[in-house]
């Protein structure tokens, strides 16, 4: 990206970001393939909006690493590349959305991923009359350029910044910019897992795009271009959304 551009997409960015401490964003789903930057954008809305990022793939990955029981049934689904059974994520999102901190909503990062968990996240959003209906946003990025996403991707297993070694590196090769730290490599983050992550994103996950379409409060945005421009596109999907409900 030139720096014309990142300086326009910044300003962009500011101008929603004053715009953005003026609503209560309230639930929002990220929804999009494998690689097309739900959690990079969560990461831009989580200090933009001040409410917590709920990705269902880095609770998993937690428990993996501590081993709990839930941690060693998805251990191998994960590195399979297909989806942990629903009523193991619905239980754990259960517990995280319960935290005081998401009174104001929360950024659901790769939930609800099939029409099962859609239909038990709606119902206990219904039971909660107090809380905004649910806004849905869903990224596109194509074929390739998610291959090499996914296979560029790099974390700080301390930070859990993200990095690409292509379009996004860190300042030092291999290492946080904040933190120092080693940067790691998921496991699944390989050509043959992808492919597989694929197939459940075209055949589990699609029809829940299709379903919040249906429900009206939904937005496609293209995930393509400088971060800060798309996290501008998202806000003002979600504003224009939040607007018309109210
Ligand atoms: P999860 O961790 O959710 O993986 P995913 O959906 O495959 O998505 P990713 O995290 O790979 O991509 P992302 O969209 O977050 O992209 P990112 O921002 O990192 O799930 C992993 C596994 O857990 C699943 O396969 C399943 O087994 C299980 N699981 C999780 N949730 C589940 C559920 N609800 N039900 C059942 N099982 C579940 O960006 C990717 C790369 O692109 C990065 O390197 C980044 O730097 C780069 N990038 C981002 N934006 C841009 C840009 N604008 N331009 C250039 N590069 C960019
Ligand atoms: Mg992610």
């Amino acid at each position: 990206m030139s720096s014309s551009a990142s300086a326009s997409a910044a300003k962009v960015l500011e101008s929603e970001q004053r715009a953005a401490t003026m609503i209560v964003p309230g639930p929002i789903l990220l929804l999009g393939a494998p690689g097309v930057g739900k959690g990079t954008q969560a990461k831009e809305l989580v200090r933009l909006w001040g409410i917590p990022q709920i990705s269902t793939g880095d609770l998993l990955r937690a428990n993996v690493a501590q081993g709990t029981g839930l941690g060693k049934v998805a251990k191998e689904i994960m590195q399979r590349g297909e989806l942990v059974p629903d009523s193991l994520v619905n239980e754990m999102v259960a517990v995280r959305m319960q935290e005081s901190d998401t009174v104001n909503g929360y950024i659901l990062d790769g939930f609800p991923r099939t029409i099962a968990q859609s239909h038990w996240l709606d119902g206990r959003l219904a039971s909660q009359t107090e809380t905004l209906p649910v806004v849905a946003v869903s990224i596109q990025v194509d074929y390739n350029q998610l291959l090499r996403r996914i296979t560029g991707r790099r974390n700080c297993p301390v930070c859990q910044r993200i990095y690409n070694i292509y379009s996004n590196p860190p300042q030092r090769a291999g290492f946080c910019d904040v933190e120092g730290a080693p940067l790691a490599q998921r496991a699944d983050d390989t050509e043959k897992v992808f492919a597989e992550r694929m197939r459940a994103y075209a055949a589990q996950t699609t029809p829940v795009v299709e379903h919040y379409r249906e429900l009206g409060r939904f937005a496609e945005v293209v995930g393509d271009g400088p971060i800060a421009a798309i996290a501008a596109g998202i806000v003002a999907a979600v504003e224009r959304l939040r607007s018309e409900r109210s």
